[in-house]
């Protein structure tokens, strides 16, 4: 069965959180829960839902505040990145690892650790069902910006050619901001992209 993605687009930053799952009635994770945890906590109760944990791609606020608010209230833990989580001010209850993967019943999320928009960021990817959530690394039309503390332009020329390019043309990415958009779209449209990956400044 393919994940089913519900998408919350929040605050004044527009930034995208997402509750993954497969059937109403069975396991979720919470993905960059940033604004207004209202939302989260009506779609978790109406599908009866079993929250494992809240998934952050990075440590920005705009994807992180309503997390221990939710943690709090089902009582699950916050996952980070160990290089973001060192800095982060908020709690986190697991550091994650580059390759790590967390299971979804019978789906399994890998992390990938794509620094560049901070230290810390991670994509989750779900390769059997054909998606990967990419915070503020890419989004559909253009990169995350690599001026905030934590930052780096080096990092995210890496992380583009050593880990997003290896993604193929049918994968799905759901961004922190903006829409989802497929890799093949990626690879025609987002010309930040396809500058760092061919070499020049974006
Ligand atoms: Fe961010």
């Amino acid at each position: 069965m393919d994940l089913k993605i519900k998408r919350f687009m929040c605050g004044s930053l527009l930034a995208d959180g997402y509750v993954i799952y497969h059937k109403p009635g069975g396991d979720c994770w919470i993905i960059d829960p940033g604004y207004e945890p209202k939302g989260y906590i009506d779609f978790v109760a109406e599908q009866e839902l079993h929250v494992l944990g809240i998934l952050l791609t990075h440590l920005h606020y705009d994807h992180t505040g309503a997390a221990e608010n939710l943690a709090d209230r089902w009582d699950c833990p916050i996952l980070m990145h160990e290089a973001d989580a060192f800095v982060y001010r908020g709690r986190v209850d697991r550091m994650l690892h580059d390759q790590e993967v967390l299971l979804l019943e019978d789906e399994e999320i890998r992390v990938l650790s794509t620094p560049g928009h901070t230290k810390g960021s991670v994509c989750f990817y779900a390769g059997k069902s054909r998606v990967c959530f990419t915070g503020d690394t890419i989004f559909d039309t253009d990169l995350g910006r690599t001026d905030l503390p934590g930052g780096s332009e080096e990092e995210m020329i890496a992380s583009i050619r050593n880990v997003v390019d290896l993604w193929e043309n049918d994968i799905t990415i759901y961004p922190g901001h903006e829409g989802q958009a497929t890799m093949k779209q990626v690879r025609k449209y987002n010309t930040e992209f396809i500058a760092l990956r061919d070499g020049h400044e974006r």
